[in-house]
């Protein structure tokens, strides 16, 4: 481990603000931005392709046998790749998100992926995101930020940006949605999403997507 390298975790629910905060803090204070949900969305993905019930934690952990997740970063942006293949796209849609939620509860889809986020962390000055970085990818992170919104509040913000990118959604279903995937990304039994004891808690219900940004960047910059 490279003891000069500084880490920044940070965890929340869905639709909390956190892609696009992190990556903003990151840009800001020159970091790289590392969006560790783009790998349960692609393990997800995956077993979609594969016709697979994701709730079928046996069958999950059977479809990683053939299958190769990586992150490479072009100018700062990340792209998630399945099997050499760019998924960036494809792991936003509506049913890749659910199936991400429910992969991500298998114990064996958490082990392939967590290397690959402790060896990105080792290597390189970053923002992490995800539900589980303060409290197990990262324990020793030098930052750590729990971010959230009340539940009314993400899915508005989440459903604007579907529609801004053409998906037709209701916004009672992202509503519903987002609840379900609440309950499941805390009640699971395996890295359950909760704030690390050592994390700064942020709300940001009813605070601009500039004065998240600000605030966010405020933390970082008073623990570093
Ligand atoms: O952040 P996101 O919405 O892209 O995450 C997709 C799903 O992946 C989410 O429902 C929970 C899971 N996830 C996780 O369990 N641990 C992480 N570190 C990141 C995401």
């Amino acid at each position: 481990m490279n003891n000069s390298v500084i880490n920044v975790a940070i965890d929340g629910p869905a639709g909390a603000g956190k892609s696009t905060v992190s990556r903003a803090a990151a840009k800001s204070i020159g970091f790289i931005y590392v969006d560790t949900g783009a790998l349960y969305r692609a393990v997800g993905v995956n077993a979609l392709r594969m016709g697979i019930d994701t709730k079928d934690k046996a069958a999950v952990a059977e479809s990683l046998k053939d299958i190769s997740v990586d992150l490479v970063f072009e100018n700062g942006e990340q792209k998630v790749l399945l099997n050499g293949e760019n998924v960036s796209v494809e792991i936003r849609t509506p049913p890749a998100s659910m199936a991400a939620s429910d992969v991500s509860a298998v114990p064996e889809v958490r082990a392939f992926l967590f290397d690959l986020q402790r060896d990105i962390a080792a290597r390189n000055n970053c923002v992490m995101d995800g539900r589980d970085i303060g409290t197990v990818v990262l324990p020793d992170a030098k930052v750590k930020i729990f971010l959230t919104a009340s539940p009314e509040e993400r899915a508005m913000r989440r459903y604007k940006e579907l529609i801004e990118k053409g998906t037709q959604v209701e916004y009672k279903d992202v509503l519903e949605e987002l609840i379900q995937r609440d309950y499941n990304d805390s009640h699971r039994e395996i890295a359950p999403l909760k704030p690390a004891q050592d994390s700064v808690m942020l709300d940001t219900t009813g605070m601009s997507l500039e004065e998240s940004v600000n605030e966010i960047i405020r933390i970082i910059k008073e623990k570093m």
